[in-house]
């Protein structure tokens, strides 16, 4: 990777706090994710994972330090990332299609390009012949695919996906990783991943940012997860993940008894 480029996003001594809580969640919290990585967000409930997204994406801003996307902190950066909200926000009165369509009408596509390029990726999200359901008639799990196909076809070189395949059964969990690594390994984009799960967080990752009860200071902890790509389901026997497994887990273990 090349490091004198400006990385995708970058973190500088950002302190937040929810208005209506005096305790900050995170103080001068340090990051720094590179262009083309594969980064994933690691940490129980509550660690403030989500809050980090929302402040990434600019829908929060911090209360002191700054959010750099491409090495800029200067304007707006929601429109700059392509983000997927751990609750699915589709809108009721719109089908799956108007509701995949709605980035790109917001970014000045037309009714009849955003429709084409929403209906091109319909068979891949599992969503073929649904285009003109309600989210209502929806499931859990189809509903967070339209949530994710409308973050991958804004077409933003940075992603992120909260917490994306929560809702899958596990057999359609492993296909949808397979199949985002296999899209990310052709369109190298910045991904930044959220998940609770330590074992999907290594299989994907190249980083894993470490999460743990808020108030979070300084640097994110950070693992490097060492293994070749590309990666294919082979690499989730890999003894080296099973190892880094054991010893995530004891990590953090251990930063909870340190608490
Ligand atoms: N709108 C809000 N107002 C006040 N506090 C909030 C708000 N949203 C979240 N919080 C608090 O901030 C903390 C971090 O929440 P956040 O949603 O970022 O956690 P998370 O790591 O994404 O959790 P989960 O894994 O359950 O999604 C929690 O203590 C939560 O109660
Ligand atoms: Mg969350």
């Amino acid at each position: 990777m090349n490091k004198k480029q400006k990385p995708a996003l970058e973190f500088r001594d950002v302190t937040y706090a929810y208005a209506d809580t005096d305790a900050p969640i995170f103080e001068q919290v340090q990051a720094v994710v590179e262009k083309g990585e594969f980064v994933s967000l690691l940490g129980p409930s509550g660690s403030g994972k989500s809050t980090f997204f929302r402040l990434a994406a600019g829908l929060s801003n911090p209360v002191n330090g700054s959010v750099h996307l491409h090495g800029s902190d200067s304007g707006i950066r929601l429109g700059r990332v392509g983000y997927m909200p751990q609750q699915d926000m589709l809108l009721p009165w719109r089908t799956i299609l108007e509701n995949g369509m709605l980035p790109l009408e917001i970014n000045g596509l037309s009714k009849k390009e955003a429709g084409k390029r929403v209906s091109a990726h319909l068979e891949a999200f599992g969503l073929g012949g649904l285009e003109h359901k309600y989210p209502h008639e929806l499931s859990g799990g189809m509903k967070q695919r339209v949530s994710f196909l409308r973050a991958v076809v804004g077409g933003n070189d940075i992603l992120m996906l909260d917490e994306p395949f929560s809702a899958l059964d596990s057999i359609t969990r492993f296909m949808m990783q397979e199949w985002l690594l296999e899209k990310w390994q052709a369109s190298r984009q910045t991904l930044i991943f959220i998940t609770h799960d330590i074992e999907e967080a290594l299989f994907l990752s190249d980083r894993i940012l470490l999460f743990t009860e808020p108030p979070i200071k300084g640097p994110l902890t950070e693992i490097t997860v060492p293994l070749p790509r590309p990666r294919d389901e082979g690499a989730r026997d890999h003894p080296e993940l099973l190892k880094l497994k054991r010893e995530l887990i004891e990590r953090m273990r251990r930063e909870e008894r340190l608490r």
